[in-house]
Parts: structure tokens; sequence; C-alpha cells
């Protein structure tokens, strides 16, 4: 995993020594930051609530994992759902930070309204040609296990065996 640092930030690791405190760099660049951010919180399954964080249909709760923005809810099949908090339109977030109660998932900027399984079912001024169902919100890959939800922000989420679940 260390090979897919930059080279710029490899030094900094071959600096560290046993017993020390690590180089100052790794708590303050921003290069390293980013490489932390992609290497662990875009490639790896991370815990980030319980079912009963969202007990009934319509509970979501948003989640900032980094720079990204999730949205853990449950639909109205009481069915548990991960999506990106991020509008199919122009990007913009759907839910702001916290807990909120939800009967449909509303972009505030142009109204463009998904149901609670990401599926897009209103989007005005789109003209005639326009294909909604190809809109829906991007799913996030999670495991329940026990009621601990974990996601993993990759399109390849790593596999899980039964010794290193998630
Ligand atoms: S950005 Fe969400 S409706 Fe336009």
């Amino acid at each position: 995993m260390l090979n897919t640092f930059s080279s710029a930030i490899s030094p900094l690791l071959d600096q560290r020594m046993p017993g020390h405190a690590l180089p100052a760099g790794l708590y303050t660049r921003e290069d390293v930051f980013k490489a932390d951010l992609d290497v662990f919180f875009r490639r790896h399954w991370i815990y980030v609530g319980l079912e009963c964080d969202v007990p009934e249909p319509g509970d979501a709760h948003v989640i900032d994992l980094g720079s990204s923005s999730i949205i853990l809810l449950r639909d109205d099949d009481s069915q548990i759902r991960v999506l990106h908090n991020v509008c199919r339109h122009r990007g913009a977030r759907l839910l702001g930070s916290g807990t909120s109660i939800v009967s449909k998932l509303v972009c505030p900027y142009h109204q463009w309204t998904y149901e609670l399984d990401g599926e897009l079912a209103f989007a005005p001024h789109m003209g005639t040609g326009f294909d909604k169902t190809c809109k829906s919100l991007k799913p996030v890959h999670f495991r329940s296990i026990g009621g601990l939800i974990y996601v993993c922000l990759s399109d390849n989420p790593p596999k899980t065996s039964a010794r290193s679940r998630p």
C-alpha cells in the first residue's frame, strides 16, 4: 500500500523512526492529507453508524467522510440505504448535516426529487428527451453486520472474508 503514495510523500515515510514522533509533515501537509483520504477513506470499509440510527422509514442521517457526504436512511420498505448526498443534476448537497425525517429527498437548488430508494421521481424543466431512469442517486456500497453499518466509497470495494469482515 505504501507504494501508492506519491514520491513526494515517500521520503517522509522513510524518515520514521521507531520510538520517535512521526515527521511533522505527516500531520500538516495537504498532499499527505489528500493521500490519506484517497488510500484509506476512499478504498476501505469504514464504520459509519448503526441501523438503529435510522429506525423508521424516512429517517435519514448525513455522514461526512473526508470530502464526501453520504446519506444513511431507511426507505419506504424499511430497507437500509446508503446514497451519495449529491444531486444528479448539478451536484448540490441534498441534505444538510445531522439527522432528519424525510418523505422524499428534494434538492434545494432546482427541486429534483428522489424517492427514498434513490430513484429520480421528479425533474422539472428537463424537456421531452430527458430519461430520468438513468439519473438515480448513486448508491454507496455498504454492509450491515449485526446492525453495524460499514461503507466503502470505492466502486470496487475490497472483498471481505469471515476473518476480516465487514
Ligand atoms: S442541483 Fe439539484 S436540482 Fe439542480
